[in-house]
């Protein structure tokens, strides 16, 4: 055994954040703070009301007013426009007694008016530059309209595509969401927080939020400290790792304690192991849930719960604002306590700059000249193209020729101009996409027609998240068959509504919804050359889908400039290179599916194998996905040949290195993801068959070889153990190498 490092959860409780760390200025303010102006600064205000237009009457919006000009919110959410919180701020920092600054915080999750694709996609890119520089710009847009605490990243590791919000986070791996989280949080917060073009950052759901029983959002989880400290945690230890100054909570329970109110989680482990020194927020009215979870008797047990586990400020249920406050009288809260969530909310926005000048994300000349300008609608493109996995082109059916005669467009999702923005848009004008139609058009030299065919949701939604699923009539199919069978080529687009995906979004059912395969088995009866291209939030059930055509392309939601990125890589002006974050199943009820499984002690090799009945296997479906983890194919053809080991024996402090080669067999360059996994082949507790370690992104050229080598230490092959001891065991190894998790080389060692 070598241990690597000491316990995370023996941890002491109640680690609170060192002064000695906290600027002097923030003691300096503390000293001079009443409890009651200390416990304002834990409240975070939803500002669902408009304060720039006439005042409204309505007592709660007047109360609010008023508490904000007494110096008792620390922050708010939702206030969009710059005229509305410079408005909001000046009622904090020019009427209340101490003047402190409120941070402004809204959910910025891909993309602020220039919508990216969605994380979901971005992870698909295996390309944390992508993740750095759609957030860098997300947070160039917002910040210049006056925002400067973004509700993201959401790095919740999820295995079940039934779970809409598993669009919002970088899929089922931890290794590979904790590249794309250092990203993403460094794109929203640079080096500076000052910096008027920066913001804060906020991981999310902290934590087991994606492991939501039955994929049904909100539900309890229950999951084992070793997957916990194993998969749900890496992500959010390398977020502390990289620098995010606020971490927050979640509304499940986990393992019987709601995660608001789970001092284990918050002061032990991210406070006391990790040194986290930024703040936790709760997540939206989660501490008066804590009633209805049946975790506490009343209100103010819920305050005392969630506040003593570590929720720092508190968002919207106001159970901080009535109750802290008596708390504190009765002794029941510590004031040491008390000063050491001040402490971490006021050191941010010193941070921030807000005590140098409060306005100054306030700034109407920047809110509309750094929106949607060339440069970011290009950024947009750019990403949308490298999130796009090809997951079949038969015959070389793609890249399209574009001077091809003609072009069939079947599909409502073609045209649309809205759906692309995916759920979670923030402030991106409605219809403002470019639809695949667009950019089809904008390339194409050949006749492009184009029909709805289906209609998969009507257009008017009385509320923004609503999916107003349209009857399932037909009157659009003779149409689309007609203009199929004319055609030389067709690309029917497929998938879901944007809001069939996101929070509150969860589906039993993962196939595609209205009678779009129906009209699909109808094309290619008329025309074999059918191309499509899927938009969806999820791994959805295709397997009816990609049976009968030639080519299939994920694209996701691929945001603002989704359209174009999609003809450049229909057209072959991109050489698709995206792997897929998530496994694909054949059915829903394969969920929760994921590659880094347990072997178990019966396992199936070969699906279906006669005779093998008391195996662990459905008798009417497949175990493997339809498409694995890390899968995607490029138009250019790699092999992998040659995996060598530098030595077939790794001694503790030493390090090992896999080589490989992998060779471009066609004549067009492309971008592979060479991807290295490891097994560990028995240990103290049982391991994944694989484990992603590392990958690369290489640009092979046109009949190259390249010589890929990663390094493996010790470290890259422990994991935590059961009593919480961080270990690699000495014993027999596999390494994987690939274009995905399935298709491999295979190389062993052995752990001295
Ligand atoms: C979500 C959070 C989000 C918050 C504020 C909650 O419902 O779970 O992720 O940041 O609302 O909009």
């Amino acid at each position: 055994m070598i241990v690597l490092r000491n316990s995370v959860w023996n941890a002491q409780p109640n680690q609170l954040l060192k002064t000695s760390i906290v600027d002097k200025s923030v003691e300096n303010l503390l000293a001079l703070m009443t409890t009651t102006e200390k416990v304002g600064q834990l409240n975070l205000y939803n500002g669902t009301w408009d304060f720039t237009g006439p005042v409204p009457q309505d007592n709660s919006t007047q109360e609010r007013a008023d508490n904000i000009k007494k110096g008792l919110v620390g922050g708010m959410l939702n206030v969009l426009t710059v005229d509305a919180i410079r408005e909001a701020q000046e009622m904090a920092v020019e009427e209340s007694r101490l003047g402190i600054p409120m941070i402004f915080g809204y959910d910025v999750v891909h993309g602020y008016k220039t919508m990216m694709p969605i994380p979901l996609a971005q992870t698909a890119s295996w390309d944390s530059d992508v993740a750095y520089e759609t957030n860098r710009i997300a947070a160039i847009e917002a910040a210049s309209s006056g925002l400067n605490w973004a509700f993201a990243p959401m790095i919740d590791v999820s295995r079940d595509g039934r779970w809409g919000r598993i669009m919002e986070g970088g899929g089922e791996d931890p290794y590979l969401t904790s590249v794309m989280a250092v990203a993403w949080i460094r794109g929203f917060q640079q080096d500076d927080l000052s910096d008027p073009l920066t913001m804060a950052a906020c991981a999310k759901h902290f934590a087991a939020y994606g492991f939501a029983e039955a994929g049904r959002d909100y539900n309890t989880t229950d999951v084992s400290d070793q997957t916990l400290f194993n998969i749900v945690l890496p992500p959010f230890k390398a977020a502390v790792e990289a620098g995010v100054v606020s971490v927050m909570n979640g509304f499940n329970d986990l393992n019987g304690v709601p995660v608001t109110a789970d001092g284990r989680l918050q002061r032990d482990i991210l406070k006391g192991d990790w040194g986290f020194e930024g703040f936790v927020v709760s997540d939206f009215n989660s501490v008066g849930e804590l009633v209805t979870h049946g975790f506490v008797k009343d209100e103010k047990a819920a305050a005392r719960a969630a506040f003593m586990a570590g929720s720092d400020m508190e968002m919207d249920s106001r159970q901080y604002e009535r109750h802290l406050n008596a708390l504190v009288d009765e002794g029941a809260i510590d004031m040491a306590m008390l000063d050491d969530a001040v402490r971490r909310i006021l050191k941010v926005k010193f941070e921030l700059g807000l005590f140098e000048d409060p306005y100054r994300y306030c700034n109407k000349e920047r809110a509309t000249s750094n929106v949607l300008t060339a440069d970011h609608l290009a950024a947009a493109r750019d990403a949308a193209r490298k999130t796009m996995v090809l997951l079949k082109n038969d015959n070389d059916l793609l890249p399209i020729a574009k001077d091809v005669a003609s072009i069939a467009v079947i599909g409502q999702l073609a045209a649309h101009k809205d759906i692309p923005l995916g759920s979670w848009r923030a402030q991106a004008p409605a219809n403002s996409a470019v639809s695949v139609l667009e950019g089809i058009r904008e390339v194409a030299t050949g006749e492009v027609t184009y029909t709805e065919g289906y209609r998969l949701v009507e257009e008017k939604r009385h509320f923004i998240h609503e999916v107003p699923f349209s009857e399932q009539n037909r009157n659009g199919f003779s149409d689309a068959i007609q203009i199929a069978r004319q055609a030389e080529v067709v690309v029917m687009v497929i998938g879901e509504d944007c809001f069939q995906s996101g929070e509150g979004r969860s589906q039993v059912d993962t196939q595609l919804k209205g009678n779009q395969v129906e009209l699909l088995a109808e094309i290619v009866k008329v025309n074999p050359n059918v191309i499509v291209v899927l938009m969806n939030g999820r791994p959805v059930v295709i397997p009816d889908v990609v049976n009968i055509v030639p080519a299939v392309l994920e694209s996701w939601f691929g945001g603002s400039a989704s359209g174009n990125a999609i003809a450049d890589v229909l057209f072959g002006d991109y050489n698709p290179s995206g792997k897929l974050p998530v496994s694909f199943p054949y059915h829903t009820g394969q969920e929760p599916l994921y590659y880094n499984h347990k072997n178990g002690g019966r396992p199936v090799t070969n699906d279906f194998d006669a005779g093998k009945v008391f195996w662990s296997h459905y008798t009417d479906a497949p175990n493997e996905p339809l498409f694995p983890f890390g899968f995607g194919l490029s138009y250019s053809i790699f092999s992998y040949n040659d995996l060598t080991l530098s030595s077939h024996q790794l001694r503790s402090g030493e390090e090992l290195k896999a080589s490989v080669n992998v060779t471009n067999k066609s004549n067009m360059n492309g971008e592979e993801v060479v991807q290295l996994y490891i097994r560990d082949l028995y240990g103290s507790t049982t391991r994944p068959v694989k484990e992603l370690k590392a990958f690369e992104k290489v640009m092979i050229r046109a009949g190259e070889t390249r010589t890929i080598t990663f390094k493996i230490s010790t470290d890259d092959l422990a994991y935590y153990w059961p009593d919480g001891r961080y270990c690699a065991e000495e014993g027999d190894f596999h390494i994987f190498i690939g274009g995905n998790s399935r298709d491999v080389l295979q190389a062993e060692f052995e752990l001295l």
